[in-house]
């Protein structure tokens, strides 16, 4: 289906509070959407931690960018040994009902083994933890539980508050919807943040979203069709709440380490679906403009998602 009615389906719900909502539900109509959902966000966020070298036994605080609508990824960091989850989100999108479909499936014995892998905790003790979660009767019971801050919504002054005792900051999709400036005040926070020898991950996607698969997906154009456009056209088709992305290549996070003096310990490229090139020449001066004039215009196109491993 062309890009483009899916791109004003969405613009027509971002008028509605409960859009976001809507514009979530297709998804959630697979019937192994819950399954997946579990072991997808597992699967992350300890390939997100394994990348550090943090002592869980010291008792350490994690702060998840961006929660969404599953609160397994801050569940799993307690499993492994956090003392202390704090998850900040824009809107508050975690349900009880969804944490209750979700959390059965940390015992599936593939999430099992990855939990029980990288937790200071042994496999016993964490099968105990899953069975009183699974017990539990309200959000607030799971969050006590897990030792988990939901704040939704929040502020940079929220997160300051706890910024002498974050160890770990760590984020899934979600940085590609945040606008300049927020990146700017998130990794101007990171720094005054992070304490020596810590660590924080960002897993972000690059691509144009209305190429992700789906009953509206449009498979014709590149996935990085989006960097054809000016700010103004793109503002028009994707400027709303819903479908938001800010169309920056990984060399835009790597300036923002180097503009806030943050050590870049890796960052890791990935190219994980079939890839319609996009010829360089079609990018946008807009686009362009973002950057050091000195840049290759190719690296623009060269990764569909990467992971940004920094300490401080
Ligand atoms: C694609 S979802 C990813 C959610 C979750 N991390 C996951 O893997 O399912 C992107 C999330 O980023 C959140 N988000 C957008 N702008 C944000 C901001 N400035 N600060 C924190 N979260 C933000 C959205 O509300 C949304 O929940």
């Amino acid at each position: 289906m062309n890009w483009k009615i899916k791109a004003l389906l969405q613009k027509l719900l971002s008028f509605s509070k409960i859009g976001d909502t809507l514009n979530h539900v297709p998804a959630t109509l697979n019937k192994n959407y819950h399954y997946h959902v579990a072991l997808y966000q597992t699967h992350e966020c300890i390939r997100k931690f394994n990348y550090c070298t943090i002592d869980l036994a010291k008792g350490k605080t994690a702060l998840e960018f961006g929660t969404g609508y599953s609160l397994i990824s801050s569940i799993v960091l307690s499993l492994l040994g956090f003392k202390k989850i704090i998850t900040v989100d824009i809107t508050k999108d975690i349900s009880f009902s969804t944490v209750k479909k979700q959390v059965h499936y940390l015992e599936d014995p593939e999430a099992l083994k990855l939990i029980v892998s990288s937790s200071i905790y042994a496999k016993q003790e964490i099968l105990e933890k899953i069975k009183v979660l699974k017990k539990a009767t309200t959000l607030e019971a799971v969050l006590n539980l897990q030792h988990i801050e939901y704040i939704a919504p929040y502020t940079f002054k929220d997160l300051y508050s706890y910024s002498k005792e974050i160890d770990y900051i760590a984020s899934q999709v979600v940085l590609e919807h945040v606008h300049p400036e927020v990146l700017d005040e998130l990794f101007k926070f990171t720094k005054d943040a992070l304490q020596e020898d810590l660590f924080c991950v960002h897993t972000i996607n690059f691509i144009d979203h209305f190429t992700n698969p789906g009953f509206f997906q449009d498979p014709s154009i590149s996935e990085f069709n989006f960097l054809k456009y000016a700010d103004t056209d793109w503002n028009f088709w994707a400027g709303n709440t819903i479908a938001y992305t800010n169309r920056l290549s990984y060399l835009y996070y790597l300036e923002l380490c180097k503009k806030y003096d943050l050590n870049v310990l890796d960052f890791i490229g990935e190219n994980y679906k079939e890839r319609i090139e996009l010829d360089a020449t079609q990018i946008h001066s807009d686009i362009l403009a973002k950057y050091n004039p000195n840049i290759d215009i190719e690296d623009l196109t060269k990764y569909q998602r990467g992971t940004l491993i920094i300490s401080k």
